[in-house]
């Protein structure tokens, strides 16, 4: 079994040396918990895929420590080794420069040129690696202690909910990994967006997820490129979109509203509302809300945590509200909806 650890001078210590030593150790992020190795090691990115039972077309993100004095950030970025900003110039580079200031550290990971040397593991041999510099104080002081950049999936085995405390990196990956870092619940809960430069130099949304699109494209000052446009093709290679993931293990119905509920049958199910409110179910149903008052940060923060506990009780299937504000964090906790709501045979 797993242990899990306070993240104190002794468990902060811990992790490090294992870290060091090419070993998986699950830390917390302000995202979701990421199963972090070190992201220049083969074999430390092979325990990290083993461990997940990911399939080794699907890319991960490295995590960089953030500058310990004032510098620019492109060029602290080069220097970690991970990207060749060449090609990059003028106003494009400029444009980068702006929205990585601006806001990182935090949920936001940016798809760019990889570096030679970077290894072909970690992006599943695609043209471009994934950056992130998350904002967790935990995150960022184990960063900085191994002194190189990690990789980090979310934490949890291949498809299923990413988890959101250290007791659910536990339930997923507990009999596969030495160490977890307990960092308490994650204030955003759901993972970060991910935009990648494409070769015109605008930005593609490959994921949306806690950083609101609308506040990159504000920084941007141009709209962002949607991943799969209306004939369902997607602008660049876009390994993270499988229409299943996400998911609970028991079917996920979504509906507009609790008017579109159809308990008929009386068989008890699990329901998630929007908002708090009272409904009559079956017995032995489980409602719980994702917000008292519909606030979207309280929503995406509870969302994995509470479709695991519906996933929990013992009933054969989940019924869940969408987040009826489609902007925002509340585009991305649809999309998360959506897809775990998918069971296209993936
Ligand atoms: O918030 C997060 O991003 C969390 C925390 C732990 O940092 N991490 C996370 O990682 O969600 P993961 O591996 O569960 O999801 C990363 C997604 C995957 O869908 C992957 O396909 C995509 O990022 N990705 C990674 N590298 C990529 C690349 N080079 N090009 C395109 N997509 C990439
Ligand atoms: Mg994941």
């Amino acid at each position: 079994m797993t242990a899990i650890v306070a993240p104190d001078r002794v468990g902060i210590e811990r992790a490090c040396a294992l870290l060091k030593a090419g070993e998986v150790v699950a830390i917390p992020t302000e995202t979701v918990y990421g199963l972090a190795g070190l992201a220049l090691s083969e074999s430390a990115l092979l325990k990290i895929f083993e461990a997940k039972d990911r399939p080794h077309f699907d890319p991960l993100i490295a995590h960089i420590a953030l500058p310990r004095h004032t510098v620019n950030i492109l060029d602290y970025v080069e220097r970690r080794k991970l990207v060749n900003l060449e090609r990059l110039v003028g106003k494009a580079r400029d444009r980068l420069d702006d929205v990585l200031s601006a806001l990182w550290p935090g949920p936001l990971t940016v798809v760019l040129p990889r570096a030679a040397g970077v290894p072909d593991l970690l992006t599943a041999g695609l043209p471009r690696v994934a950056l992130r510099m998350p904002a967790h104080p935990v995150a960022q002081e184990i960063l900085e202690s191994v002194g190189a950049p990690l990789a980090a999936p979310s934490a949890n085995r291949f498809g299923r909910l990413s988890p959101t405390t250290a007791a659910a990196v536990a339930e997923e990956l507990g009999d596969r990994i030495p160490l977890v870092v307990d960092g308490g619940a994650c204030r955003v809960g759901i993972e970060s967006t991910i935009i990648a430069l494409g070769d015109d130099d605008r930005f593609v949304l490959l994921r949306p997820g806690g950083m609101p699109k609308e506040r990159i494209e504000a920084r941007l000052g141009q709209p962002l490129v949607l991943a799969a446009d209306a004939t369902g093709k997607t602008p660049m290679d876009a390994p993270g979109q499988l229409p299943s993931h996400y998911a609970p293990e028991r079917p996920l119905t979504l509906i507009d509203s609790i008017a579109d509920l159809d308990a008929a049958g009386g068989a008890p199910f699990g329901l998630l509302t929007w908002e708090s409110r009272a409904v009559a179910l079956p017995p032995g149903s489980t409602q719980l809300a994702l917000t008292h008052a519909g606030a979207l940060d309280e929503g995406a923060r509870n969302l994995f945590s509470q479709l695991r506990a519906l996933d929990r009780a013992p009933h054969t299937r989940i019924f869940a509200e969408r987040c009826p504000n489609d902007t925002g964090l509340g585009y991305a906790i649809n999309d998360r909806l959506r897809r775990a709501a998918h069971r296209g045979g993936a």
